[in-house]
Order: structure tokens, then C-alpha cells, then sequence
């Protein structure tokens, strides 16, 4: 049987990706960022995972006001990044898992959550950052991705309760899947953040880390809070923390923190990072 062993939670910043692409990456304003991942990036080379589930939200870059799922789920054997006006990343196509992907359509639908099924998609930095973040620059990726895109551009989002309950039937679907593979969740976007209006470059630090205390220890706390406190508290664009929820949902209850790394600035964003791991059995 398939299982969910571990969580990782980061945010994504399309700045992040230019950086690593424009071999900027150990200059003194992105230095400190990427030593950040470094220990996630040993743990996940250690890990192995055979498979990710990567919650995140695409940025008008595969569906535009035109057409708004509220939960995408990719089932193509491969995702190409996507031209989000300077061209498309030099990253590697993204290769699915179209097997684990179609099971978990049928388990989270006869489930009662009403995923839309996607068959081509190209994904943007909400995808693409968080991996080469964790994996660096290699060629190939190194494990297939499933893509799981959650609708926070247009109001309204799912809440933070709908994410959390949909972790725990991703989880249940992915126990179900016939195949012994070990998967790895991830949760992306956030932390505080707002890119325009009179608060634009809002960050609130001591929001966003209440938020990563409670995600890991205190979960319930967090998925009743309504999306104005998000918009409030960590701007405009921090209602994308509600995606941790579904990453949390998918893991156990006692799920422990192994590692944390919080860093402000990065663009307008403040980044935050946690990876939790199920106890072992
Ligand atoms: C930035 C952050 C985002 O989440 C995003 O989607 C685009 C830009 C930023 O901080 O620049
Ligand atoms: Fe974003």
C-alpha cells in the first residue's frame, strides 16, 4: 500500500526561481535563502520520496478568469513549465504519475470532493519554485509530481476546513493505492505577503509564526480562521497559507516538526519553510 510519510510547507516567489536561473543564487540578498533549504534539500536526497503531491496555486498562467476550478487535480504523464511573460523557466518538464493521479480522482470523488480532473496544464513558479527549492537544478527531477492546484486568486477559496478535510481523504486515497509507493506532501505559497494596493510589501512575522507553530502542533486552531483574517493579518496574497492546510490534513495528528526556516525579504514575500514527519509505525 501507498503511503503519505512526510509534509513539506514553502512559500513560493517567482524572484526565487530567476535567481537560481540567472545564477544569481550566492549573492548576498539570495544567499540566505537558498543556505535555508539546504538541510531540505540532504533530508528529501536522503528521503527518497517515490512520489509528490504538490498543493499549490497557479498564478492566471494555466486558467485564467475564464475558467476557475477550485481543486485541479493533474492526472497527464507531464507538465511543461509556463511562459509567464519572460519566457518559460529552463527547468525540466515536470513528469506525473498518471496512475497514483487517476486513483486519487476516483477515491477523493466517490468522497465526495468534487476535484476537476486536468489532462494538460502547464504549471508556473508556484510549482516550479517550491521544487527547485527542494531539489536544486537537476536534469531530469528527480520523482514524479502530481500537481494539485487550489484556486486563491479569485474569491472566493475553498476554507481553510475544506483544505484540511481534503488532506485526510488525499490520505486515505494514497493508502489505498495498490502500489507500496512513499510519498511526500507538499503545502506552498504564503507566508505574509501583499503585492499591491496602499499595503503592498505588508509582512507580519509574528502572524506567520503563529501560523507555523499551530500548523505542526495545533492544527484545528487554524482551519476555522475565516479568509479575512488571512487577508488582514498577512495581506492579500497570504490567504495562499490556506493550501498548508491540505498538506497538514494529509499527514498524521502527531506529526512532528524536523525543520523550520523563516526569512524575511525574498521579493515582497516573507518565506517560510517547515518539513513534518509522520511518527514511524
Ligand atoms: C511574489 C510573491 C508571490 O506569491 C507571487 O505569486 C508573485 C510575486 C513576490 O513576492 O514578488
Ligand atoms: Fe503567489
Amino acid at each position: 500500500m501507498a503511503e503519505i510519510f512526510a509534509g513539506v510547507a514553502t512559500s513560493h516567489v517567482p524572484a526565487i526561481g530567476a535567481a537560481l536561473d540567472l545564477g544569481k543564487a550566492d549573492e548576498p540578498y539570495w544567499k540566505p535563502v537558498f543556505d535555508g533549504y539546504a538541510p531540505s534539500k540532504t533530508w528529501i536526497a536522503d528521503k527518497k520520496p517515490d512520489v509528490v503531491i504538490l498543493v499549490y496555486n497557479d498564478h492566471a498562467s494555466a486558467f485564467s478568469l475564464e475558467v476557475i476550478p477550485t481543486f485541479a487535480l493533474g492526472c497527464a504523464a507531464e507538465f511543461p513549465p509556463a511562459d509567464e511573460g519572460w519566457g518559460a523557466r529552463p527547468v525540466p518538464v515536470v513528469k506525473g504519475h498518471p496512475k497514483l493521479a487517476w486513483h486519487m480522482a476516483q477515491s477523493l470523488i466517490l468522497d465526495e470532493f468534487d476535484m476537476t480532473i486536468v489532462n494538460k496544464m502547464e504549471v508556473d513558479h508556484g510549482l516550479t519554485v517550491p521544487l527547485s527549492l527542494m531539489f536544486g537544478q537537476p536534469d531530469p527531477w528527480p520523482v514524479p509530481v502530481i500537481p494539485l492546484c487550489v484556486n486563491v486568486v479569485q474569491y472566493p477559496p475553498p476554507t481553510g476546513h475544506r483544505c484540511y478535510m481534503l488532506g485526510k481523504a488525499i490520505r486515505k486515497a494514497v493508502a489505498s493505492f495498490e502500489r507500496p509507493l512513499r510519498v511526500v506532501i507538499f503545502g506552498t505559497g504564503g507566508m505574509s505577503h501583499q503585492l499591491q494596493g496602499p499595503r503592498a510589501g505588508l509582512i507580519n512575522r509574528a502572524f506567520d509564526t503563529n501560523f507555523l507553530d499551530k500548523l505542526t502542533a495545533d492544527p484545528q486552531s487554524l482551519v476555522r480562521m475565516p479568509h479575512v483574517e488571512y487577508v488582514r493579518e498577512a495581506g492579500s496574497e497570504g490567504i495562499e497559507m490556506v493550501m498548508w492546510l491540505i498538506m497538514r490534513g494529509a499527514l498524521a495528528d502527531d506529526a512532528k516538526e524536523v525543520y523550520r526556516f523563516y526569512h524575511v525579504p525574498a521579493s515582497n514575500t516573507a518565506v517560510g519553510h517547515l518539513i513534518l514527519e509522520n511518527p514511524g509505525r
